[in-house]
């Protein structure tokens, strides 16, 4: 069941039961799809120099993320022509939003589009190429297309482990073009750690608010915001383990289960001492 859920910046998101977590952070919706998504990918100013841009939208839900892409894109160059590729699991999310007017936070004509998409399955004018995949996005996943921007939006690696797998972002990394950019609001070690096994550079994104960091990766370092040192030692720490699922097809609980294994028998630093060390860091320098 979906649950209408108010955020700080006056949007509303869904929560869901099934996976106990909010469709997105409680500090603001929208700010989210901007800031955490779209602005990281540079696609404002890849627009400015671009007539054409590809986005894979890996968890579409309600359709934030490709709303606030084609309204940021389209503000600098209204003739850019997009193509998105939308993958979900659960078809009934985009059209509840539009049913709840949980949309209008959009302009007419992006409302009118994603409108469209989440019926049809599929838009086709002279300027927006999209489609809505419905399915388990390691299934769905197209192989063969190349983005611009990817943006990884799954429930957090707890709850959706599947798509956090260092396979599944093998895949990611495969559909990136070589100066695309892969964007997830996430910071965690085991996710960071796929990004680096996939092949991937990666870097930080900017804090929002007082949330943390999300991550950013790409085939190349050019333009991304190096970790602090205090990411960095977070990824030699027992939670850096990453998440595998060998023939992308394994449940939640086997895929825990794989990992929860291999931490047993590891030698990394237990991340409660990472977490005490820097805890007693950020003492001293604020007393010095
Ligand atoms: C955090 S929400 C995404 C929010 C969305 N990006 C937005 O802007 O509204 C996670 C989404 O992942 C979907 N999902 C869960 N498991 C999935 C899977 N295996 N494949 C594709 N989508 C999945 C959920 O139905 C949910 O819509």
């Amino acid at each position: 069941m979906l649950i209408i859920q108010p955020t700080i910046d006056g949007s509303f998101t869904f929560y869901s039961n099934e996976f106990e977590q909010a469709f997105h952070s409680l500090s603001g919706a929208k700010e989210e799809s901007q800031k955490k998504f779209v602005e990281p990918c540079l696609l404002v100013e890849k627009a400015a120099k671009n007539s054409s841009l590809h986005i894979l939208d890996i968890c579409y839900g309600l359709g934030y993320n490709s709303a606030a892409a084609l309204e940021a894109i389209w503000k600098v160059n209204p003739q850019c022509h997009v193509s998105i590729v939308a993958l979900e699991l659960d078809e009934t999310v985009a059209k509840e939003a539009l049913k709840q007017g949980l949309m209008e936070i959009w302009t007419e004509t992006i409302v009118d589009l994603l409108a469209q998409l989440a019926e049809d399955k599929v838009v086709d004018n002279d300027y927006l190429k999209a489609k809505l995949l419905i399915g388990d996005a390691r299934a769905t996943l197209p192989r063969d297309y190349r983005a611009d921007a990817i943006f990884l939006d799954p429930f957090s690696p707890t709850k959706c482990p599947q798509l956090w797998t260092v396979e599944f972002i093998s895949l990611l990394a495969k559909c990136l073009k070589s100066d695309g950019l892969l964007v997830t609001y996430s910071c965690a070690a085991s996710v960071r750690v796929a990004m680096l096994e996939a092949g991937l550079k990666i870097g930080a994104t900017p804090n929002v608010g007082r949330r943390s960091p999300g991550s950013v990766a790409g085939h190349k370092e050019v333009g991304l915001l190096s970790l602090s040192q205090q990411e960095k030692e977070h990824l030699l720490t027992k939670a850096a383990i990453a998440y595998r699922d060998p023939n992308l097809q394994d449940s939640k609980e086997v895929i825990e289960q794989r990992r929860q294994q291999e931490q047993q028998n590891s030698n990394l630093e237990p991340t409660s001492h990472w977490k005490k060390r820097w805890i007693a860091t950020k003492g001293l320098k604020s007393k010095e």
